[in-house]
């Protein structure tokens, strides 16, 4: 029996009145032949599962998930949302917050689900690695909590993913050795289902179903856990009300598309009132408004009635189109707080740290390169560099030469951003650049696409702590009017947010986590192109205002 299981099933034995409990989970790490799929190969899983196993948890729980390496490459892990207040060293991210666990090594993750409640991810965080190592996260309310919409009847996990028939790690290396765009995916998954895949004569094999009860309301916790796809996901004739995204209660909106990116995840209610003898497409299908290839294929899979016909009629339904602009800001914009007496919004209203970041790609000289050259990632001009040890570590045991904290904030140059055809340099600089923040300071960024290149919709994911999304915008950011429109009542709460193609993003958070925070575009693509920086969040003078020491496992570079 799988630990949570056996967690769960004392749980029902013997109710307890003691709120938090503490939660063991192993992760083996261990490649499997997949043959489910149009095309077999070896892929990393966690416990031979792929997509992998649920974290589920309370709210308030202590979750221990002992992560045994027992593949040929370094893994780690990240709980993407998960605030790991204090507990940096459990976040996961690679040469980060942690070395790598080591081929034969295992760590020890450990953290409090602290102030959160809905629906997460984890992945891994190392490489690619994570096209195949990913699995939903699960938190449940504190017991006796109730959720802050009707009780749904059933619940539902649908993780979208991608799926290249060769191996990934194969793919970003061959794409990191010629300077030049990793090729897209061959197919869509949902959980773990490709349906059609390019250049594949099998296609009915692998078709997800979803199989539900006649007028019940269901709650689906749809998670984002592709590489380089924002998506769309619709199931015909039905609509959904979104009530958390991020793990953040919404102001409940009824739509009949979710829209939603790489790291992102959105739990809807489906009212399941349409014919019982019916059945209907439910298709996922990628959102790209710039001239950058990504997979363009549909992945389709079936909502069924328990009790109808195998013959009754399929419904079909219309996906957005790949680069429908307006249904994807629609979705956006359509998010708000849901700003409650209990789930107040906690929007910083002065702020004492104000960012402005040009973001984008870059082309820089790479003399082994395919073209002697390679494209790059950046923030503000900056091309992040990996270091080789822990930035995390670096801080904490005062490590000289690893990175610098004068990331810039504001970009080095002004010029106009998005202009149609831009003809600057493309050039970036190197560095290891991290921004440093006073605890509890509180902190604006202003993200800014920029036409270098090509202007593209960019998913940018924090670490360590939530942000409000205050402002978005299309064209130049203008800090002169754009801020009069801000919304500071009840903007969404979040973790991953797009900045739109040749637009802006405002977002504020409070620092009032210490440690070394990790933000980076959530399309793998662009993270490995350098398209990241960290901040640094300072301790406090307080009892609680620092970081906790590292475990004795920490692994080592
Ligand atoms: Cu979901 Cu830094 O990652």
């Amino acid at each position: 029996m799988e630990a949570w299981i056996r967690a769960f099933v004392l749980i029902l034995l013997f109710p307890t009145f003691s709120e938090a409990v503490v939660r063991h989970y192993t992760f083996k790490v261990v490649m499997k032949n997949y043959t489910k799929l149009c095309s077999t190969k070896s892929i990393a899983t966690v416990n031979g599962k792929f997509p992998g196993p649920t974290l589920r948890a309370r709210e308030g729980d202590n979750v221990l998930i002992n992560v045994i390496n027992n593949i040929n490459s370094n893994v780690t892990i990240h709980w993407h949302g998960i605030r790991q207040l204090r507990t940096g060293w459990s976040d996961g991210p690679a040469y980060i917050t942690q070395c790598p666990i080591q081929p034969g090594q295992s760590y020890l993750y450990n953290f409090t689900v602290t102030g959160q409640r809905g629906t997460l991810l984890w992945h891994a965080h190392i490489s690619w690695l994570r096209s195949t190592l990913h699995g939903a996260i699960v938190i449940l309310p504190q017991k006796g909590t109730p959720y802050p919409f009707p009780k749904p009847a059933k619940e539902k996990i649908i993780v979208l993913g991608e799926w290249w028939k060769a191996d990934t790690e194969a793919i970003i290396n061959q794409a990191t050795q010629s300077g030049m765009p990793p090729n897209v995916s061959d197919a869509h998954t949902m959980n773990g289902y490709t349906g059609p895949v390019r250049g594949c004569s099998v296609s009915s094999k692998g078709t997800y179903t979803l199989h539900v009860d006649h007028n019940k309301t269901y709650l689906l916790r749809i998670v984002n856990a592709a590489i380089n796809d924002e998506i769309f996901f619709k199931i015909a004739s039905h609509k959904f009300v979104v009530v958390e995204v991020d793990a953040s209660y919404t102001k409940p909106f009824t739509t009949e598309t979710v829209y939603i990116t790489p790291g992102q995840t959105t739990n809807v209610l489906l009212k399941t009132d349409q014919s019982p003898s019916g059945k209907y497409l439910i298709a996922m299908s990628s959102f790209m408004d710039a001239p950058v290839a990504v997979d363009n294929i549909t992945n389709y899979g079936l909502l069924r009635y328990k009790g109808g016909h195998l013959g009754s009629p399929l419904a079909l339904t219309s996906m957005p189109l790949i680069n429908a602009t307006q249904s994807q800001l629609k979705f956006i914009n359509s998010l708000r707080s849901l700003n409650s007496k209990k789930y107040p919004v906690n929007v910083p209203l002065t702020i004492d740290h104000s960012l402005f970041m040009t973001m984008g790609v870059g082309v820089n000289p790479c003399a082994t390169c395919l073209n002697g050259n390679k494209l790059v990632g950046t923030l503000n001009n900056i091309t992040f560099v990996m270091p080789t040890i822990g930035l995390l570590q670096a801080h904490y045991y005062k490590i000289n030469g690893v990175f610098t904290d004068d990331f810039p904030a504001n970009p080095i140059t002004t010029f106009n951003y998005t202009v149609a055809n831009f003809t600057g340099g493309l050039g970036t600089l190197n560095g290891t650049k991290v921004y440093s923040l006073p605890y509890n300071s509180s902190v604006q960024v202003v993200l800014q696409d920029t036409s270098i290149i090509a202007p593209e919709s960019h998913p940018v994911h924090l670490h360590g702590t939530n942000f409000f999304v205050v402002g978005m915008g299309i064209g130049n950011y203008d800090a002169n009017k754009d801020p009069m429109n801000f919304n500071l009542v009840d903007p969404v709460e979040r973790n991953t947010i797009d900045v739109p193609t040749g637009g802006w993003t405002a977002i504020r958070f409070r620092a009032d986590n210490p440690g070394v925070w990790f933000m980076h575009c959530h399309l793998e693509v662009h993270t490995s192109w350098g398209l990241k920086m960290a901040f640094l969040v300072k301790d406090g003078d307080g009892p609680n205002q620092s970081i906790i020491p590292p475990p004795k496992d920490l692994p080592k570079c």
